[in-house]
């Protein structure tokens, strides 16, 4: 029985440690989006994660952009179809979408107004990230 008592206190030793390992775990890989998304490594882009687009999803539903180009991204009168893989003004990639989102359209070609920058919306660089990452996506069903 000489070795129990010393198994008792390393216990709680161990369960420290362990749970100190955890927290370093979470300090080192934060969820830029905070969604829980089940896999949290794939990628909609190079360097874009799709939890990235997951919360750009969010913001599309709860956003402006609906105004224009519809709650489905189909387009209206306002605005064009975002979904269908065809782009006007731009190529497709990242670097594109981001750039409309945060500068928007003064010239609105066909339509009757322009698109103004962030689409008249309050969204940070993030946000205009996760945008870009959701409608990227959207426009690549293959992707995660
Ligand atoms: C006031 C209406 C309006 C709002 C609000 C708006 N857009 Fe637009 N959007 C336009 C118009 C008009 C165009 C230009 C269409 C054209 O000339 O092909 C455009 C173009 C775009 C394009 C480029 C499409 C292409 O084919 O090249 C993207 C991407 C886009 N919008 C995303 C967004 C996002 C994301 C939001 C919300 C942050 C948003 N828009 C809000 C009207 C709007």
């Amino acid at each position: 029985m000489g070795s129990l008592p010393r198994g008792q206190r390393l216990l709680p030793a161990l369960l420290a440690l362990a749970l100190a390992a955890c927290d370093a775990g979470a300090e080192t890989e934060p969820d830029p989006a905070e969604t829980g998304a089940a896999d949290t490594d794939a990628e909609v882009a190079p360097g874009v994660p799709a939890a990235f687009a997951d919360r750009g999803e969010e913001l599309w539903e709860g956003g402006v952009c609906t105004v224009c180009h519809a709650s489905d991204a189909g387009g209206t009168q306002l605005g064009p179809s975002l979904r269908d893989g065809e782009w006007n003004r731009i190529d497709g990639d990242m670097e594109g979408l981001v750039r409309v989102i945060r500068d928007g359209l003064a010239d609105p070609g066909e339509y009757p107004v322009p698109m103004p920058p962030l689409g008249g919306g309050d969204f940070d660089e993030d946000d205009v990230r996760a945008l870009a990452a959701f409608l990227y996506r959207l426009n690549r069903p293959d992707r995660p």
